[in-house]
């Protein structure tokens, strides 16, 4: 069955939907000092539990809660639980940038090892080495295909360039362009790593002139890059912007500044439940789980 944790409840009844299994809602009471409390009803005693639990803020009770909720399966008697973190908070943190730093991801690998998970689902994970830290069978699924789709069925698409708001996210763009038969390429950006000042190279590697734009990346967090990216390429004359990105974790003033930025829309998957959370990765998280079970 699956367990739909608080933060991905539409997510997780979604899953069990294309499952053809029942979801099990968790009961959550969170304390006035900020302590969690999970209580689950339902009989799991031997039943494969599929925690279904997105990390995104507030990322430390979230993940707090995800732990709890996978305990709590195993304590009620579950033969197997399965971890779905569609966003997968502190994969950020995948190396030492500074020194005295301490590489979190890998923390977070063990914290699931520890409560007994062999086997976790994330979406668009933020980088492969994050990933690397995960002991156990871990596997990355891409949302960029269904977000491609959408692109293409909603935008109406005139001579489309897909671009990465920095080099790192490249392999994205490109694999974003080919369901689209159209060029990408990134952007020279660059992050003070004490200030956290976002900057970006105005001049573009291509003539974006009277092109519509799919900015896309995995995920927008404080809307700094976006915005700094949407700033450069309407300086280069470019068409409608249309931007996307996997996990829209950022507060709602931010987005409101990114709405009205000068762009035509924003779209994001349900990785985090957002107004404009329009693509729907149950299918794709399906086809995953259909596959660690058969
Ligand atoms: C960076 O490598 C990521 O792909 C995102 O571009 C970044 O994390 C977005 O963060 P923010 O919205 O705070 O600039």
């Amino acid at each position: 069955m699956v367990v739909s944790g608080p933060s991905s409840l539409d997510l997780g009844n979604s899953i069990a939907n294309c499952l053809n299994v029942k979801s099990v809602p968790v009961d959550l009471r969170v304390f006035s000092d900020g302590e969690s409390k999970v209580k689950i009803s339902a009989d799991l005693s031997n039943k494969i539990c599929i925690v279904v639990q997105s990390t995104y803020p507030p990322v430390d009770s979230n993940f707090m809660q995800t732990l709890m909720i996978i305990s709590n399966c195993y304590n009620a008697g579950a033969s197997e639980v399965i971890a779905v973190v569609p966003y997968m908070g502190y994969a950020r943190q995948d190396r030492v940038f500074l020194e005295g730093e301490l590489i979190t991801i890998s923390l977070i690998a063990n914290l699931f090892e520890c409560v007994g998970i062999k086997n976790l689902i994330t979406v668009d994970i933020h980088s492969l080495k994050a990933l690397s830290y995960f002991k156990f069978n871990a596997i990355n699924i891409s949302s960029i295909c269904i977000l491609a789709d959408y692109a293409i069925k909603n935008f109406n698409l005139d001579n489309p360039i897909v671009i990465s708001p920095d080099v790192g996210g490249i392999d994205r763009a490109k694999a974003f362009s080919k369901r689209l038969n159209s060029p990408f390429f990134g952007l020279n950006k660059s992050r003070n790593r004490i200030t956290g000042d976002i900057s970006i190279e105005e001049k573009l590697e291509m003539d974006i002139t009277n092109h519509d734009i799919i900015l896309l990346d995995d995920m927008i967090s404080s809307g700094g890059t976006i915005l700094k990216a949407i700033e450069i390429l309407k300086k280069n004359n470019c068409r409608r912007i249309f931007v996307m990105c996997v996990h829209l974790i950022t507060d709602e003033k931010s987005l409101t500044k990114i709405k009205e930025s000068g762009i035509s829309e924003i779209v994001s998957t349900n990785s985090v439940p957002k107004s404009c959370s329009n693509v729907d990765l149950s299918g794709e998280i399906s086809k995953a789980l259909y596959n660690i079970l058969s």
